[in-house]
């Protein structure tokens, strides 16, 4: 809600409809402080339009504007500002939530399309890492802002399950491999064969080649090397599994790279067929534009690549769902393949290329450097995450000892804290990791969020709040709190299409600071003829904040 429609209307009478209501909705602003009023109207073209000062205008439109909406409109420097009625908009904005409930902000710009969202996909017979888990938690959020947005999202595990280290790690494991501790440990002992290997290789390059030698044989459907893939498969996957539910979070498909095995000789006969394919040093390319190096497609002994599985991924996709948009959420540092691997389709005549859209992310740190998974030297992130539950469960010990459900809450607490902390950050930026930051209950915390969330839920219930049906007037101390609320529409908007789910998690703080300001100014329980109207602004509050948390993929505890 942000009352924009309602100033059109008045406009659009003023003006006599000289101007169109659409054109009319984008000229008008927020003004640059808030003083200034809560929308402003510029006068600036139809002062041109009728050869008089914009300023002029501004006060003839000003004088013409009536309306119980606003409570003051002023003229200053060619704009008109207007200043909107607190009580009528705190009982507009409050009856709408009351009455949509968690559907409040839900909009329908996405006329039901299909978006895919490409994420997490992480390397089978590697560790999880620290980049896999800012895909998972940026492409979760972005999955549940889509359909808020109005899109039907496709959430895709895109599992590296195929490539040249295949080769490489039944190499290994046939030579210093050992199935009991594989079972015992998969994704450790595999890592350890696929560290030694490298090692190995170092001091004798002939095993690369035996490496390239398996791959082949596996890309050729030889059964040794299938049935140790597929195990080993199987085993990552049942890891990966366990972080999936710690997090609640869940894919439409699983459908990896090796799914495009039988794929790609399609692929390759339409970049024969549409002459696109080069040869170079024995291999084939796609030539692209100058700034972009060419895109290989198969290598000189014929196996495929990435980029090869990737392109029959998104035909795939494409003739699967026919999406709108197609979403990858993968970090920064492959952003020249995306680049490539759109410029290819854009180059095959399929126009739906204009709707893929790499969503790249930056580094987590760890005191200022990256971490690494190089050299065996990994950060286990379900290790990590059981970390920040078993803080979040220290603090809820010593802070409500008597909480009943104290192991669920903790849960939500400690997986909350470590996706706020990713999420409140512009994507983009790289972020530093400290459990001790995160749970904090202060600041710009997902504990804060939640514990905002829960005391709103427990002033409704000593407060026996009954659902009611319609907002009372609201004292003015709860603008700031009715601002915060009304804009949450214009939000999930902003951030779906910037593809930024740091704009809900900004919102989050910036409502919850709101609120608590009004908690600690107002006696909300004790005043017998304001408790009504407060706490229905505390129920909306409630409701928003849980809504804004879900959109990030975050529980709301009812006690904290
Ligand atoms: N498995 C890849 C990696 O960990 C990410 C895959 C991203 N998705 C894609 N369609 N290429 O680097």
């Amino acid at each position: 809600m942000n009352f924009k429609n309602e100033f059109v209307d008045v406009l659009v009478q003023v003006l006599d409809g000289q101007l169109e209501r659409n054109q009319l909705l984008k000229m008008i602003e927020k003004p640059r402080f808030q003083d200034m009023g809560d929308m402003a109207f510029p006068c600036f073209e139809l002062a041109k339009l009728y050869r008089k000062s914009p300023q002029s205008i501004a006060i003839e439109i000003a004088e013409k504007i009536e309306t119980p909406l606003f409570e003051k409109v002023e003229a200053v420097g060619g704009y008109v500002n207007v200043f909107l009625n607190k009580r009528e908009v705190s009982q507009k904005v409050l009856n709408e939530i009351l009455s949509e409930k968690e559907e409040y902000g839900k909009l329908t710009l996405g006329n039901d399309q299909i978006v895919t969202i490409d994420f997490s996909s992480p390397n089978i017979a590697k560790p999880f890492s620290m980049g896999h888990l800012r895909s998972t938690v940026i492409g979760n959020s972005l999955a549940l802002i889509a359909e808020k947005y109005g899109f039907r999202p496709v959430r895709i595990n895109h599992l590296g399950d195929w490539g040249t280290q295949f080769g490489k790690l039944i190499v290994a494991y046939k030579m210093w491999g050992n199935e009991e501790r594989v079972k015992e440990n998969p994704i450790k002992e595999l890592l350890k064969l696929y560290v030694q290997f490298h090692e190995e290789a170092e001091k004798n390059p002939e095993l690369n080649d035996k490496g390239r030698e398996w791959f082949k044989k596996l890309e050729d459907g030889d059964e040794e090397a299938l049935s140790l893939w597929e195990w080993f498969k199987e085993e990552s996957l049942q890891e990966f599994s366990k972080l999936y539910q710690m997090l609640g979070i869940t894919f439409d498909s699983y459908h990896g790279e090796a799914f495009y095995n039988d794929k790609m000789d399609r692929v390759v006969e339409i970049l024969e067929e549409k002459n696109l394919l080069e040869e170079s040093k024995g291999a084939q390319v796609v030539q692209l534009a100058e700034d972009l190096p060419p895109c290989l497609i198969k290598k000189s002994d014929g196996t495929t690549l990435y980029a090869t599985r990737d392109l029959a991924a998104a035909i795939y996709r494409q003739e699967t769902y026919h999406f709108a948009q197609s979403l990858y959420v993968v970090g920064n540092e492959q952003t020249l393949h995306f680049k490539q691997l759109f410029s290819v389709l854009d180059k095959m005549g399929y126009s739906w290329h204009a709707g893929m859209v790499h969503i790249p992310f930056g580094m987590i740190l760890k005191d200022g450097k990256k971490m690494s998974t190089r050299k065996g030297k990994v950060v286990l992130l379900g290790e990590v995450i059981d970390e920040a539950i078993q803080l979040a469960l220290n603090d809820i010990l010593e802070k409500n000892p008597g909480l009943t459900a104290k192991d669920e809450v903790a849960h939500q607490v400690g997986t909350g804290a470590v996706i706020f902390h990713d999420l409140k950050n512009y994507r983009q930026n790289d972020i530093e990791f400290s459990l001790k930051d995160m749970l904090r209950f202060e600041g710009e915390t997902g504990p804060y969020v939640q514990y905002t969330h829960a005391r709103a839920a427990s002033l409704l219930r000593k407060g026996n709040y009954q659902d009611s049906e319609h907002a009372l007037m609201i004292d003015d101390e709860a603008w700031p709190v009715i601002t915060a609320l009304m804009s949450f529409p214009d939000v999930i908007k902003r951030a779906f299409e910037g593809y930024d789910p740091s704009q809900i998690a900004k919102f989050l703080i910036e409502l919850s600071k709101a609120f608590n300001k009004y908690y600690a100014s107002v006696r909300i329980l004790d005043d017998e003829v304001q408790k009504q109207a407060r706490l229905t602004l505390v129920y909306s509050v409630k409701v928003v904040l849980k809504e804004g948390l879900r959109l990030l993929g975050m529980a709301a505890p009812e006690e904290m």
